[in-house]
């Protein structure tokens, strides 16, 4: 795998515009800060075509992303800003591939979105941005295989700014991976928890601007930059890149529900404009199809869900968890998955979604408890979903999930309830990269009363899955303090599943 040279990844800014040829028709804009300050980022990997992000930080708009409060206020900048990209084969760019110019509009931030097509499959390339007297730093991506007899990616979720430094993906940027996978709470609408270590510096987003510059300040960190800059990314939602605990069209912290149906929309446009998706999600925020299916070749089918936006209320008791009308996918994306997991010919099908699936009892003792945000409180959605597992009869299905901000390896039942049942998938929950997680204490309940559950874990890191024809490999990889910057990242935990043979197995 071709490595970024630390120089050049370092090598955007201002002076570095000078090693580029310029092309006639871009708009020769002098900077005075780097516009490029957010990186840059590649993501939506098909076997032909990616997507390449950046979004152009302006003088006027670098006021807001600051913490200062006597900072003056934003003054938006109205003009479109002509954004040249280029793609090559090589790290120098002595071998390029195509080039071209996108327009860069207030309407979206100007945040930039190309989708490269005409590709190579399972190919590395590299990529950068240049405006006026501005240069990027250089990304590198890879586009999805046609085969494989191997493949690497990293999940990671849960990043609250203000809980920790972003050393798990410092320790991923370095790491030999060909995707990461986003299970979402990408950004955080508020603060939660004490001891921060760094802080929003703003209040809780309601309006479009203040989402904006929510995931701006969270894009400055140098090291989640480098991890965008060194894979592409695949990105799904959950609640705090809205608010949390939302479902659908309502909220618990937002009664007035047009107010919250305008914020929604709000939230979900300045998602878009800054992950690596397909410019064609832009036709508009009302709604957002996010949830996708990729393919890597026969090894590897990664179905990505969104389990916020077409959900059922939040119950307040569990006596309601079992009626069937209740949905956490929707009808449409419900229909989607078994038509797409009916098709599915991969030896690996990888269904991403935001959370543990599995059954958790909370509650120590004969009584039980569960999290009714979690999909315990959709319960014949959950047997939905696995009916389609079963009945598609894809080969080796793994879920994997966030949101707990815990570590978690799983074997799914048919019906959680039934010890001897053999597993019918199995999965992993990544751990949070910096927010708070539960007590080990009722980490020790869920293992006691869940014997389905095979493992949890309150440490903050990510995991990577390494597949290939045998075998599913997991690592869960821990930060030794997340208050720490730069703190060192170690595999504390390794499990296998076999080719055929759901279930977790320890390594
Ligand atoms: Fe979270």
């Amino acid at each position: 795998m071709p490595r970024i040279d630390r120089r050049s990844f370092l090598a955007g800014g201002l002076a570095a515009a000078a090693i580029w040829r310029p092309l006639g028709s871009a708009r020769a804009a002098s900077f005075k800060t780097d516009p490029f300050s957010l990186g840059i980022a590649s993501g939506s990997p098909r076997a032909d075509s990616v997507v390449l992000w950046t979004r152009l930080i302006l003088e006027e708009t670098a006021a807001a992303v600051s913490a200062d409060p006597f900072a003056p206020a934003p003054q938006p900048v109205t003009d479109p800003i002509d954004v040249e990209w280029m793609v090559a084969e090589d790290e120098a760019f002595s071998k390029p591939v195509q080039s071209g110019l996108f327009r860069a509009v207030p309407e979206f931030a100007h945040s930039v979105h190309v989708e490269v097509k005409g590709l190579q499959p399972g190919r590395w390339y590299f990529y950068r941005f240049r405006s006026g007297n501005a240069a990027s730093p250089v990304g590198r991506t890879r586009t999805a295989p046609e085969s494989a007899d191997a493949f690497r990616f990293a999940f990671a979720s849960c990043q609250q700014y203000e809980q920790g430094y972003y050393s798990a993906y410092g320790d991923m940027a370095g790491k030999d991976l060909d995707l990461v996978v986003h299970l979402g709470d990408y950004i955080y609408e508020r603060s939660y928890g004490a001891q921060l270590v760094r802080k929003h510096g703003t209040g809780v987003p309601s309006m479009l601007y203040e989402y904006r510059d929510r995931y701006a300040l969270y894009k400055s960190d140098p090291q989640l930059q480098a991890a965008h800059a060194a894979f592409p990314w695949l990105a799904v939602w959950d609640d705090h890149e809205v608010i949390n605990n939302y479902s659908n069209d309502r909220a618990p912290d937002a009664p007035d529900q047009a107010a919250f149906l305008a914020r929604r929309r709000a939230a979900y446009q300045a998602w878009f404009e800054h992950m690596p998706v397909s410019p064609g999600l832009a036709a508009g925020f009302d709604a957002l199809r996010i949830y996708d299916h990729y393919r890597f070749g026969n090894l590897l089918a990664l179905t990505l869900l969104d389990t916020r936006q077409y959900r059922s209320p939040q119950l307040r008791g569990s006596a309601a968890a079992d009626q069937p009308e209740r949905t956490m996918l929707g009808p449409a994306q419900e229909e989607w998955l078994g038509r797409t997991l009916g098709g599915s010919r991969a030896k690996w099908n990888i269904i991403a979604q935001q959370t543990l699936l599995s059954e958790r009892d909370t509650r120590a003792g004969p009584e039980t408890g569960h999290n009714l945000d979690g999909w315990d409180g959709y319960r014949t959605a959950r047997a939905r979903l696995l009916d389609a597992v079963q009945s598609s009869a894809i080969r080796n299905p793994v879920i994997i999930g966030g949101d707990l901000h815990a570590f978690y390896a799983a074997d799914v039942k048919r019906d959680f309830a039934d010890e001897k049942a053999a597993p019918i998938a199995t999965e992993f929950v990544g751990g949070s990269i910096t927010s708070d997680a539960p007590s080990e204490a009722s980490l020790a309940t869920a293992l006691a009363e869940n014997p389905h559950l095979k493992f949890a874990s309150d440490k903050h890191g990510y995991a990577v899955m390494r597949l290939s024809d045998r075998s599913a490999e997991v690592d869960f990889i821990g930060i030794a303090d997340r208050k720490q910057q730069n703190s060192p990242a170690n595999v504390f935990q390794s499990f296998a599943v076999a080719d055929g043979a759901a279930g977790v197995n320890r390594l």
